[in-house]
């Protein structure tokens, strides 16, 4: 009976942890949640988080817990080979720790595990305790499980994490080139101009073209990164909103569930548009991460798809309409949440209606706001669902 109540606390915490990884973001705050779960299943007190370096070829201490006074920069060169093999592992992990700590008394009681993730060698745990305990065999395994599933998950979640950062990336990137082209276009249009009026001197307007010359380059370099970091900006597809709007969504699946957003969704059959995939992504990714940041307590996210009418333009347009029940944006922001660099929140960069908007221009649709402070505010984008035109 005793056994298999054990069994049941050993499951029930790698439900635990498997649930509270996806709260959980940076791996200082993973790791320290795992050394208290594994804490409960084995008796230890103390555990040391190493990085593995593939190309130094050695294990660095990242950090600990249940230790004072440990030497930050611990480093101990071992091969891949030898991380892999436990005995190896643990003679070499053990053989640095008895000379550089007062962790010595402890050494018979450290147990070191690899931790490996799809594959990759990440990094090593070692765990050990103060009683002199050894460890058994099945609580062994039970660690490596639960270090290398960790690992599993944190990578899995970075990979998300990177995915938005890459995302803003972009942003920035577009944005600032753009700023960059202005006053390059300017210079160029007074060195013309100096040319006509400079009478005479041969020399002097050669100089003069070789710096146009040099503005024209860099005016092609300034055009290079817009395209590197928008590479189908003009490429059209015929495509299905409502699969792209589907696939938007179920990247920020995880978000709405970590923040307890409900989503309620509704669709009209609507045909397929001319569009450039990328950047509707772009639009719907910005548009959705505002109405979800919006609403850090929860709330709900409603999101349709419809044929949709202007009074005041002709042609039909299809609109997606997003709508969240968060904080509101304040009836003198309104007219200013488009422009570049506008923002209200601590890490924003204020470009993401910025792009939204040079993106929908390009498709020649058009995006309107409804919004009511404390209540919600509902984003509607248009795109033209008949003879679409596109403009640089
Ligand atoms: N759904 C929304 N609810 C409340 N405020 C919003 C919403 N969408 C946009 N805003 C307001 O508009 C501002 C500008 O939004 P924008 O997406 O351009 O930049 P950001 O979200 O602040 O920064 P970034 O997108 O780079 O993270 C926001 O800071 C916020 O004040
Ligand atoms: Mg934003």
């Amino acid at each position: 009976f005793d056994q298999s109540k054990k069994k049941i606390g050993e499951l029930s915490i790698l439900y635990e942890i498997a649930s509270t990884l996806s709260t959980l973001e940076s791996f200082e705050r993973i790791s320290d949640f795992i050394y208290k779960q594994v804490k409960k299943i084995v008796g230890v007190d103390f555990a040391l988080w190493f990085g593995w370096s593939e190309k130094e070829k050695k294990l660095s201490l990242n950090f600990y817990q249940g230790l004072e006074n440990t030497r930050r920069d611990l480093q101990i060169p071992l091969e891949r080979q030898e991380i892999l093999d436990s005995d190896k592992l643990n003679t070499g992990i053990k053989g640095k720790l008895k000379g550089d700590f007062d962790l010595s008394q402890y050494l018979d009681s450290v147990t070191s595990f690899p931790i490996i993730a799809e594959g990759m060698l990440h990094g090593v745990v070692s765990v050990g305790n103060r009683k002199h305990k050894s460890i058994s065999e099945d609580q062994k395994t039970l660690i490596s499980i639960i270090a290398s599933q960790t690992a599993s998950l944190y990578e899995r979640q970075r990979s998300i994490l990177n995915a938005s950062r890459l995302l803003t990336m972009g942003k920035m990137m577009s944005e600032i080139t753009h700023d960059l082209k202005k006053p390059l276009t300017n210079i160029k249009g007074i060195l013309q101009l100096l040319k006509e009026k400079w009478s005479d001197a041969e020399a002097k307007e050669k100089f003069f073209d070789m710096v146009e010359q040099e503005i024209f380059r860099l005016n092609g370099l300034a055009k290079e990164i817009v395209n590197f970091s928008n590479p189908n900006k003009y490429e059209l597809e015929k495509k299905d909103i409502r699969l792209t709007l589907q696939r938007a969504l179920n990247l920020v699946k995880r978000d709405l569930d970590t923040r307890k957003i409900n989503l309620k969704w509704g669709y009209q059959e609507v045909p397929p548009i001319f569009v450039n995939e990328n950047g509707i992504m772009e639009i719907l990714l910005n548009v959705i991460l505002n109405a979800i940041e919006a609403m850090p307590e929860g709330g709900e996210l409603r999101v349709s798809l419809k044929p949709h009418q202007e009074p005041k333009k002709k042609g039909q347009y299809l609109q997606i309409c997003i709508a969240d029940t968060g904080c509101g944006i304040a009836p003198e922001d309104l007219d200013r949440i488009s422009d570049r660099y506008f923002t209200t929140k601590k890490d924003g960069t204020g470009l993401g209606l910025a792009v939204v908007e040079r993106i929908i221009k390009a498709h020649g649709g058009f995006v309107s706001v409804e919004s009511e402070l404390g209540k919600g505010t509902s984003f509607f984008v248009n795109l033209p669902a008949e003879e679409l035109r596109v403009e640089s």
